[in-house]
Order: structure tokens, then C-alpha cells, then sequence
């Protein structure tokens, strides 16, 4: 009998599958735990997921939104504990992502992070650039307008020093400059927490992409539940805004 996995191998995986982790809190408050300790089950369910995706699914890439712009909004205690989750766990995991040929890169704006976890991510870019097998996206500071904006301030900045005419610019232009230039638009983004909404993740990248949105909260989200959402997924038919040939 072959399994979900075999069965869902055989067809056309997602290259690209990106996660909005949502519901660390609310898993934390119905075991009357702090925030803090959902964030600390969340980045093990974070890592549980890298790891099956890499050792067994094999997709391409995958994005996790770590940690938004507008995150900072949040309590200091629950962000710098963010902060430092996210150092501990990009230290720790580096020894493993280049033995398993894990390739981290980021989204978000580095320069605002603290300087240790800047330090952190220069460093797993660096110690991982020549690594193939899966691209750990880490979206982290990151939020999509002023991903965007920043797109149009350097095309501005082109078009003013003469170097662009604005009659060039298409959406290609656009994409290039985004943090995502080097990776293929996502397939399937999948939100954990029941909220459907894209809270500012990739607006641009996801404009023919797959939503798969689930009431689990993040740290009950397995494997199993990544595999069940990639089923559905390769039910779909994707029209890009095309029609099908029909053979009329
Ligand atoms: C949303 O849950 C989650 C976050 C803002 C942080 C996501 C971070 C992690 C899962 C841990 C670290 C990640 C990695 C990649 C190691 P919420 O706090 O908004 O939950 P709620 O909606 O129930 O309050």
C-alpha cells in the first residue's frame, strides 16, 4: 500500500511552499502558559517541518514568517524574546542545515534586527551559500508593502539618474528588486491559526498562488498536516489566468 507521501511524490510537488505560523499565543493561553512558551513550541514545530521537508519530501524552497514589521508592536518581553529565539535558533540549527545541505536566506530588512541576530544571519547566509537541496526563506523584520516600496524608491532613484526610462518598467522590473528575487513565486502558502488573511506576506509573490488555511494552531502542525494540505493542493487546477484547452 503506498502512503500519502509516496502517493503525493508521484505527482508534481510545489516547488515553493511558504507558512504564516500563526497561533503560538492562543496554544499557549489554553495551557495557561505564557506567549513566550507557544513562540518556544513553535520554533520546534518550525523545525520539525525543515527537517521532514528536507530529508523527506525534498521540496525546493520553503518560507517561514518569522517575524513581521509589524511585530514590533508587541510587548518588549514577548519581541526580545522573539529575537532571541530566532539567534538561538539559527545558531544551533546552522551545524545541521550544512551537513543536510540546507540553504538559509532571508527576507526582511537585516540592518533592523539586533546586532547579535544580524551577526546570526550573516553568518548561516554566508556558511550556507553553496548548499542545494532545500532554501530555508526565513521572512524575518519583513513586511510586503515596504518590500515593495523599497522596489519603487531604487527604481526611482534609476529612472532619476537617468539610467531607467519609465517606459521599460514591467512587472519584472519589480520582482527583480524584491527580496525574493532569486526565488520562484510560492505554489502554496499555508496559514496555520484560522485566520484567512495574508497579514502583508509576500502580496506581490502570491499573485497566482495556491492558500491552503488551517484552524491548527502552529505548534500542533505536522508533517502529516503539510502533506494533506500539498494533497489538496495537487487537486487544484492552476489557469494562471488562462483557459484550460478544452480540445474545441
Ligand atoms: C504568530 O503567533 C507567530 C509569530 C508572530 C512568530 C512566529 C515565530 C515562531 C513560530 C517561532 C520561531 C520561528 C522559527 C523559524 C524558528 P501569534 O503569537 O500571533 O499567535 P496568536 O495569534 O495565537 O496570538
Amino acid at each position: 500500500m503506498p502512503t500519502l507521501i509516496d502517493r503525493i511524490k508521484e505527482r508534481e510537488l510545489p516547488r515553493h511552499v511558504a507558512v504564516i505560523m500563526d497561533g503560538n499565543g492562543r496554544w499557549a493561553k489554553a495551557r495557561e502558559l505564557s506567549r513566550t512558551a507557544g513562540h518556544q513550541v513553535g520554533s520546534q514545530a518550525a523545525e520539525r517541518l525543515i527537517r521532514f521537508i528536507g530529508r523527506k519530501l525534498g521540496l525546493d524552497y520553503l518560507t517561514l514568517f518569522a517575524f513581521s514589521t509589524e511585530n514590533w508592536g508587541r510587548p518588549v518581553v514577548e519581541v526580545d524574546f522573539l529575537m532571541d529565539l530566532l539567534d538561538r535558533f539559527i545558531c544551533e540549527k546552522l551545524a545541521e542545515f550544512k551537513q543536510e545541505g540546507v540553504r538559509v536566506v532571508v527576507s526582511g530588512e537585516i540592518a533592523g534586527l539586533q546586532p547579535a541576530l544580524q551577526r546570526a544571519v550573516v553568518r548561516a547566509i554566508e556558511e550556507t551559500a553553496e548548499n542545494d537541496r532545500l532554501v530555508l526563506n526565513i521572512a524575518l523584520n519583513y513586511g510586503s508593502r515596504q518590500e515593495i516600496v523599497r522596489a519603487c524608491r531604487e527604481i526611482a532613484r534609476a529612472a532619476v539618474a537617468g539610467k531607467l526610462n519609465p517606459d521599460t518598467i514591467e512587472p519584472d522590473t519589480i520582482t527583480r528588486l524584491l527580496y525574493t528575487a532569486e526565488i520562484p513565486d510560492p505554489d502554496l502558502i499555508i496559514r496555520t491559526g484560522g485566520e484567512m488573511r495574508l497579514s502583508n506576506f509576500l502580496l506581490w509573490q502570491s499573485a497566482y498562488t495556491e492558500f491552503h488555511f488551517t484552524p491548527t494552531l502552529w505548534p500542533d502542525f505536522t508533517p502529516a498536516e503539510l502533506l494533506r494540505a500539498i494533497s489538496v493542493y495537487q487537486e487544484r487546477e492552476r489557469r494562471f489566468g488562462a483557459v484550460k484547452e478544452s480540445g474545441e
